[in-house]
């Protein structure tokens, strides 16, 4: 019988170390602006109760009746997590900061899992960075959570994003909301999918941010949010315009933004690549100022977003700037000069090593030319030669590839010359 050949599951993938430089790169941007945005690092586990979701997310949702991952075991169902505001507000809970500390500003950075269509920036696996900042009802927290996320797409050197926003409402003026959209929807009822007749009675709203075609079609028309808002959720929201604009954040008005999750009041934003196509959101986020309660704590005002690397990717390579990005080389390659210096060689490699220097050596014990031809496509910047004769007298050949200037080294302070090499290139870069 043939050996089957496997492969990773529809819409996951291996991030392969040739891509790696690339992700460390959105890594690093994003823990870098979460710090100087006051926000703190949080890990939760990728499993939670699927009841936590279901509560969170909303049970008449995508995410929650079409897309989560779960597994049962003995009277347990748990979900690998579909998104990270509900893991973030239970550790929150958890984690009694709603009594000892309530305003908390959080991040993580991490693989979510959604059973989505697989297409251009959408994964069944995909990463998020998302930061939470929960205890404040403040509109300029909205205001920074969206010159968060906008920083770190112009970190990146992203041009030509679209920053969209509009306001979810709460309580009375979205109770009354609900009733002007279904007085909207119901003369075409039976038109709409399946999926949106069903949902009428139960969450009317899902319908506005329905993917069908048709859907979208008849959705039309359908009255907008940001005319039915309360005076105190419509000046929340004009702050909110206001404050961005005095600090030069560009966010165009969008009263078509719904949002697919059931926890949003108030502010709701996405930031859309419209160069990717359909699922153009690169990141979304809002209020939700009542899912703490929810979930069992005080009423407390939040706000977050999450940024989805799948699509920033994307968009990167449209705009080419993913050119380059590729893992540093090791510091050094050690080339043995004959037959009689490949352990050598292997300890020269060891030691380097131990004082902090990356070195790599020929497993295969090739010629000479050969071993370099290898140094050199690896783009190590040094090469170290170590032969019997020099070994003898306690040095070593040192080759500085940039320069290409070769220099006799005693063995004892290999480790130092290499150093003060690497960090001088280093600061010659930083420079530039
Ligand atoms: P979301 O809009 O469902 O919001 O996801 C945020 C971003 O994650 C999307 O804009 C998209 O870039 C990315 N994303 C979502 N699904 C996929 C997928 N299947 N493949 C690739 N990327 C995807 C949330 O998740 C909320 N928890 C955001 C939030 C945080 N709101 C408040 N705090």
């Amino acid at each position: 019988m043939a050996t089957p050949v496997y492969k990773a599951p529809r819409g996951l993938r291996d991030v392969l170390p040739e891509q790696l430089g690339a992700w460390r790169w959105l890594e690093s941007t994003a823990h870098d602006l979460a710090r100087r945005f006051g926000y703190r690092e949080l890990r939760p586990p990728l499993l939670e109760d699927t009841e936590l979701f279901t509560r969170s997310v909303g049970e008449v949702t995508d995410i929650v009746e079409k897309e989560m991952f779960t597994v049962r075991k003995a009277e347990h169902s748990f979900s690998l997590r579909p998104e990270g505001t509900a893991g973030a507000v239970r550790a929150y809970l958890e984690a009694g900061y709603a009594k000892t500390a309530p305003f908390q500003k959080l991040y993580y950075l991490g693989p979510m899992f959604r059973y989505e269509k697989p297409q251009r920036g959408r994964e069944r696996q995909f990463t998020q960075f998302g930061v939470e900042c929960i205890g404040s009802l403040d509109p300029r927290l909205d205001a920074e959570s969206i010159a968060l996320a906008v920083s770190f797409f112009r970190e990146l050197g992203l041009d030509g994003l679209e920053a969209r926003l509009n306001s979810m409402g709460d309580g009375a003026d979205r109770d009354a909301y609900r009733e002007a959209v279904r007085a909207h929807i119901e003369p075409n009822l039976s038109e709409y999918s399946e999926d949106s007749q069903r949902r009428f009675e139960r969450n009317v709203l899902r319908i506005l941010d329905s993917k069908d075609p048709r859907d979208i079609e008849l959705n039309e028309g359908a009255p907008k949010l940001l005319d039915h808002l309360s005076p105190e959720n419509r000046a929340h929201f004009d702050r909110v315009v206001a404050l961005l604009e005095e600090i030069g954040v560009s966010a165009v008005v969008d009263p078509s933004i719904v949002r697919g999750l059931d926890y949003y009041t108030r502010t709701v934003f996405e930031v859309h690549a419209p160069s990717i196509g359909a699922r153009s959101a690169l990141c979304g986020g809002g209020r939700y100022d009542h899912l703490v309660e929810q979930l069992g704590g005080p009423d407390l005002g939040a706000v977050g977003f999450a940024i989805g690397f799948s699509g920033t990717f994307a968009a990167l390579e449209d705009a080419g700037l993913l050119a380059g990005r590729s893992e540093p080389p090791a510091d050094c390659f050690v080339a043995s000069a004959d037959d009689s210096t490949h352990d050598a060689a292997f300890a020269v490699a060891s030691e380097l090593r131990a004082g902090g220097v990356a070195a790599l050596f020929d497993p295969e014990a090739r010629r000479l030319k050969n071993q370099l031809k290898m140094a050199s496509k690896t783009g190590c910047p040094y090469v170290v030669v170590v032969g019997s004769a020099e070994l003898e007298q306690g040095v070593v050949q040192v080759k500085d590839m940039a320069r290409n200037e070769q220099t006799s080294v005693p063995r004892g302070e290999l480790v130092a010359h290499l150093r003060s090499g690497l960090e001088g290139a280093a600061s010659v870069a930083g420079r530039t």
